[in-house]
């Protein structure tokens, strides 16, 4: 029997440790196994490092590892696409233990190690499966061809792609891309239509200080070039059945997946109020469009805002969550938010003040 009640204290006391322990597990795993280096970008900066993160609090969580398998098949499936194959999981795992063993010091027993050990197999084992059978029925990514690339402002680019194999997924889902600019790092991004007769996809892309996968995007991309697509994944922001009002508040390209929503609402009717913000008017980078759909569908209304406008647009001043609220548009509806993670955090605070169920409140959790 796993005590995963003391895998969870020592992951704790080891995470403790903060960037030094991802640089730990890095050296350890390139230097005892170098053919995985091939596998991670270029760049490792340890402060952007998601897999060791992971790796300690999955793992650790192993007694209700019931309650996540779907996840971690998804998870398998999805690192497909990193290369990662049924033979580096024990690489992946050693490095784990010499890691959690390096910063545990004295509190490192035989029985904390086998129950990592044990832990480890399990998760592994449910990601390796899971993997191995989607083989059969999927590719470990799509090769998908940039057929438009649009630049809205010097920070926002609006990217249609063509997989050259159909890319199922549900609005609101999120997918990850690769650029050989930037090889082997990915970055997730919600598409902008719901799926189309034509399998393309529309992607808006803001180019974020310091992100070399998105400046690259935006900035370097052109029609034609080839870029990698993992499979699609998240179930925050997918449309919950019900004919109630809807509330969508976005902030900046957040209001990518809101109108893929509002494309699959289309077919079935309701109304819907689309509260979207941005820092000042430039940021509203797809206003015209968005305008036109607002006036295609009468069910639908679209209140853009922003936080300064100094040179007289005409456009709300306001957060959209303060606005929409302001207007009486949450009480009693599904309420679906996607925006820079920040926004998206103040937003749900300031809903739940105001009395809204936490139920009612969608959005993908920042690091999904
Ligand atoms: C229990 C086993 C594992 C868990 C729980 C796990 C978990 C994760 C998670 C959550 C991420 C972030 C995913 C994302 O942001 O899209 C990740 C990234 C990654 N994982 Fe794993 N992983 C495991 C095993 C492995 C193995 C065996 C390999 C192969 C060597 C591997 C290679 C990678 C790579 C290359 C990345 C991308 C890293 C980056 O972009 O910096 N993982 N992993």
């Amino acid at each position: 029997m796993i005590d995963a009640d003391r895998l969870k204290k020592n992951w704790s006391l080891v995470a403790a440790h903060g960037d030094k322990v991802p640089l730990y597990f890095y050296s350890t795993l390139f230097l005892t196994h170098p053919e995985t280096r091939d596998l991670f970008p270029m760049n490792m900066a340890a402060q952007r490092d998601k897999l060791v993160n992971a790796l300690g609090a999955v793992v650790s969580n192993v007694d209700t590892i019931e309650a996540v398998v779907p996840t971690l098949q998804a998870l398998g499936r999805d690192h497909r696409k990193f290369g990662a194959l049924r033979g580096h999981y024990p690489a992946v795992g050693e490095a784990l233990l010499s890691t959690l063993e390096h910063f545990s010091g004295p509190h490192w027993t035989p029985a904390i190690a086998a129950d990592w050990a044990a832990a480890y197999e399990l998760v592994a084992a449910t990601m390796a499966d899971a993997a191995d059978a989607a083989a059969h029925y999927t590719p470990a990514w799509w090769d998908a061809e940039v057929v438009a690339h649009e630049r809205r402002d010097l920070e926002t680019a609006v990217i249609t792609i063509d997989p050259k194999t159909r890319l199922d997924f549900l609005p609101g889902q999120s997918v990850s891309l690769c650029t050989s600019l930037r090889p082997r790092a990915w970055r997730h991004y919600s598409p902008a239509n719901a799926p189309r007769p034509d399998g393309t996809i529309e992607l808006h892309v803001r180019a974020v200080d310091g992100g070399e996968v998105s400046t690259a995007l935006v900035s370097l991309l052109r029609p034609g070039d080839t870029l990698r697509v993992g499979p699609a994944f998240g179930s925050g922001l997918t449309l919950r059945p019900g004919s109630g009002p809807v509330a969508m508040i976005a902030g900046g390209t957040g209001v990518a997946p809101m109108k893929a929503l509002i494309e699959q609402i289309a077919a079935t009717p309701r109304p819907v109020s689309l509260y979207w913000g941005a820092r000042n008017p430039s940021g509203l980078y797809c206003l015209d469009q968005m305008r036109a759909l607002s006036a295609r569908y009468e069910w639908l209304e679209l209140v853009p805002c922003v936080d300064e406008d100094l040179f007289g647009s005409g456009i709300r001043v306001g957060s959209p969550a303060d606005l929409a609220v302001a207007h009486g548009r949450c009480a009693g509806a599904d309420i679906y938010m996607c925006g820079p993670p920040g926004m998206v955090e103040s937003s749900r605070k300031y809903l739940a003040d105001t009395g809204i169920r936490s139920e009612a409140i969608h959005f993908e959790p920042s690091g999904a």
